[in-house]
């Protein structure tokens, strides 16, 4: 088992803190942090544990760290660590430490020097999660995206984890759609492209019941019709749910996106009364007003903020469905924890259902990542020039359009069927990228032309970083051999060595607050770290150790890279 950079120091530090003569005084359990530098001129890490000791001990700061630096023994790893400003400590490798993490990394090409997490779990990540037969809106693109990232980062630290599409296949929308269905379906635009057609008659009648009320109620029929088990309702409703995940199936082909289970809001049908008289009979929920419901008397939060889990005329609800999906997440799938990526407006729903849970004695760690809208330009919720809901395949298919022109103008001469799947590459990428460059909670603009420019922090710009890297070995004439010994001289190839490095300390860090943009904007640095070593140091017009490690450095960034992006979920390209 290898340790990275961070570990190592923090247990250097923690061994020099039993060293001082403080150490009898420390606080219970407490643990000191280092961070890496923004600057490597005050050192590759630093600590601020001597500021936050010194308050606890009341001393001073810098007479601390003075005491924590004598008592470190950097080793083999860091010479004498130095004080800095108020009381920080700052430690910097030793070159031969640098050097030995880069034949180690090298040689760990799976890995890149990530460690598996000791005790791997069953996660269930629950995203996407469309509503059949509705308008699938951008914020579902946002979960879409950011839950197969987490499932990436989280596999490929070694959990188990199950992707379940919770699609929305059983609400009230199939009123509607049941009554459009018989009375305005185009036969032959539905076998065509099924998911416009639906989403067109779902829109006009919605559009016609807020004109005319007595046709709500013939909706309403049609949806309780459905619900008792109504033979033609069932039959068509089944060939809706059908078509639309055919037509899922393909945007989500598109995006390199997999779920290992479709089980969907009706998959519980059956699950849903008595799970309901079982809440009854334990106490956790009781009638109220002809209605049954969940109170949280004792919780600041919901105190007045009652779950309906059973209507007054039977029906059954989202929260109770969510319930059911809990109980067989866990007897079922295995499931230790469950993450939730939903939309924000989602919070309360979520804080009632995990409250309940939580009071019926289970123990699956249960997890609402929620994220914020998506904007337009004018920083309006995002909509097509008409005015409607923006659709995903849409973006995407507007995407690669606009990423063939870059290649186009880039590099014209490519043969048409590279450039029609380099397009693709960026365009999705872009797409994916933009999102997950952001904060989750961050409301960002769409703005095409600052997410697919060659330059910032986009996809184009760390796919060309990527594609240098390849350059080289095709200037080279032969793939990158391992082999001969390393040795690092120059300052920016050990700036580039140290962030390569910190590739292990970054992707388990994501999952910590399921931040997908921190290690987005670890791959930039990555990339501007790369071009700063690319200007200062020739490769190919060196000899010896030098070129080999040189060689090395630049295999190991196209390494990085074309892992870190797989792990958001982008595709790299050799060309563009
Ligand atoms: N279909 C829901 C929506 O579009 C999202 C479902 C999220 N997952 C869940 N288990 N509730 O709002």
């Amino acid at each position: 088992m290898s340790f990275h950079f961070a570990e190592q120091l923090t247990a250097k530090l923690s061994d020099a803190l039993s060293r001082t003569d403080f150490s009898g005084d420390l606080p219970e359990g407490f643990r000191a942090k280092i961070d890496q530098t923004q600057n490597r001129q005050f050192g590759d890490y630093q600590s601020n544990a001597a500021m936050i000791l010194a308050k606890e001990l009341k001393r001073n700061p810098r007479e601390v760290a003075t005491a924590i630096a004598n008592a470190f023994d950097g080793g083999e790893l860091c010479e004498k660590p130095e004080i800095a400003g108020p009381g920080f400590i700052n430690f910097r490798l030793k070159t031969a430490a640098l050097t030995a993490k880069l034949v180690q990394l090298i040689a760990d090409e799976e890995h890149l020097g990530v460690t598996p997490v000791a005790s791997p779990k069953t996660i269930v990540v629950d995203f996407s999660a469309p509503n059949v037969a509705k308008p699938m809106h951008v914020g579902h693109i946002r979960s879409t995206i950011i839950g197969d990232c987490l499932t990436r980062v989280a596999r490929f630290l070694g959990h188990h984890v199950i992707t379940d599409n919770h699609i929305g296949d059983w609400g009230t929308q199939f009123g509607m759609i049941l009554w459009g269905w018989k009375n305005l379906l185009d036969e032959s635009a539905l076998k065509a492209d099924p998911i416009p057609e639906l989403l067109r008659i779902y829109r006009e009648v919605n559009a016609k019941t807020k004109e005319d009320a007595a046709l709500l109620d013939l909706c309403k029929s049609e949806l309780v019709k459905l619900q008792q088990g109504d033979a033609e309702n069932l039959a068509i409703w089944q060939r809706c749910v059908e078509l639309s995940k055919q037509g899922l199936q393909k945007i989500y082909d598109r995006l390199d996106v997999t779920f290992d289970h479709w089980f969907g809001e009706s998959y519980y049908n059956d699950r849903l009364a008595p799970l309901v008289d079982e809440l009854i009979a334990t106490g956790v929920a009781e009638a109220s007003e002809g209605a049954i419901c969940v109170f949280f008397r004792d919780n600041e939060k919901l105190a007045d903020k009652p779950a309906l889990i059973r209507k007054s005329d039977g029906g059954f609800l989202y929260a109770t469905s969510d319930l059911a999906t809990i109980d067989f997440r866990i007897s079922e799938l295995g499931a230790e924890a469950i993450w939730y990526v939903v939309g924000a407006p989602q919070q309360l729903h979520f804080d009632q259902i995990f409250s309940i849970s939580a009071r019926r004695g289970q123990t699956a760690d249960l997890q609402f990542v929620p994220f914020g809208s998506i904007l337009g330009k004018d920083r309006k919720m995002l909509r097509t020039r008409s005015g409607d809901t923006v659709q995903l395949a849409d973006v995407l298919s507007e995407a690669v359009d606009r990423a063939m022109l870059i290649i186009e103008e880039k590099n014209p001469d490519l043969p048409a069927n590279e450039k029609t799947e380099i397009a693709e590459v960026i365009g999705i990428g872009s797409v994916k990228y933009a999102e997950l460059s952001q904060f989750r909670m961050t409301d960002y603009i769409f703005d095409w032309d600052t997410m697919l420019s060659l330059k910032g922090n986009t996809a184009p710009y760390l796919l060309n970083a990527y594609v240098r890297t390849r350059a080289i070995f095709r200037k080279l004439g032969s793939p990158y051999e391992t082999g001969g010994s390393l040795t690092l001289t120059e300052e920016a190839e050990k700036d580039l060595l140290l962030k390569l490095a910190q590739f292990a300390e970054i992707v388990p860090a994501v999952l910590d607050d399921f931040r997908p943009n921190s290690l987005a904007a670890y791959l930039y640095e990555v990339a501007t770290t790369y071009h700063q070593f690319w200007e200062a140091c020739p490769v190919l017009k060196v000899e010896g150790e030098i070129r080999q490690t040189r060689l090395a450095l630049c295999e190991l960034t196209g390494r990085v890279l074309r892992c870190g992006l797989g792990l958001l979920g982008i595709r790299t390209t050799e060309k563009m």
